[in-house]
């Protein structure tokens, strides 16, 4: 669910938090949808740290995006191309604190990368397949990372598309591209040709 901000203020902040508080169920997930990294973030399991989640994310964001809670694995899928894009190995990710915030993804040996994820053939066929679906519906080009998570019955949530995924030493997508044997020169020599393609 999305609220604007200035909505939020013109009817009352407690009211308008009220309304969607009424409508979902904790745990939620309160996010600035325009940031990246975990930033601006709160995970809800009570009531009252409802309102706080909702100004934090009003400090990145005019709006404010409250989600439902996932608790199961976590998928990544990179995916490579223009026209004909690709989905490369997937990767479940297991965090030493549970949650993959600012600091599990970039301190070295603060989250785990498990290529093939533990999950059956099939279903990482159907994630891949999810990926590169919402890669081209989003006019995807090059290359971007869709992230999933999965709930207890495997079912598949996307979080999100990430045109500009993370390419540091601890990130996942140069970890798929190499499970797919693109060493990272030849990855970034692919991600050049790609972007000069007309
Ligand atoms: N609905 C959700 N349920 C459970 N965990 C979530 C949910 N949304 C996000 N997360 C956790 O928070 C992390 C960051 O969320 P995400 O939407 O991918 O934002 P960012 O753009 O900051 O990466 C995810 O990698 C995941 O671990
Ligand atoms: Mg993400």
């Amino acid at each position: 669910m999305e609220l604007e901000n200035n909505v939020v203020k013109g009817l009352g902040f407690q009211v308008a938090a009220e309304k969607i508080y009424s409508k979902m169920q904790l745990p939620l997930v309160v996010k600035a949808p325009t940031q990246g990294s975990t930033i601006g973030i709160s995970f809800v399991h009570r009531k009252e740290d409802f309102i706080s989640a909702l100004e934090l994310a009003y400090r990145y964001d005019r709006t404010a995006l409250v989600e439902q809670f996932i608790e199961g694995r976590e998928i990544t899928a990179s995916v490579l191309g223009n026209e004909k894009p690709m989905a490369l190995p997937l990767i479940e990710i297991v965090t030493k604190t549970g949650v993959y915030d600012y600091e599990a993804k970039y301190t070295a040996g603060l989250s785990e990368h498990i290529i093939p994820p533990r999950i059956s053939r099939e279903q990482q066929e159907v994630i891949k397949d999810l990926a590169v679906q919402a890669f081209k519906a989003l006019g995807g080009r090059g290359l971007g990372r869709v992230d999933f998570m999965l709930d207890p019955q495997g079912n598949p949530f996307i979080l999100e598309v990430n045109t500009i995924p993370g390419m540091t030493a601890t990130s996942l997508f140069p970890d798929a591209a190499r499970a797919a044997g693109i060493e990272f020169p030849e990855l970034i020599d692919r991600i050049l040709k790609l972007a000069l393609e007309s």
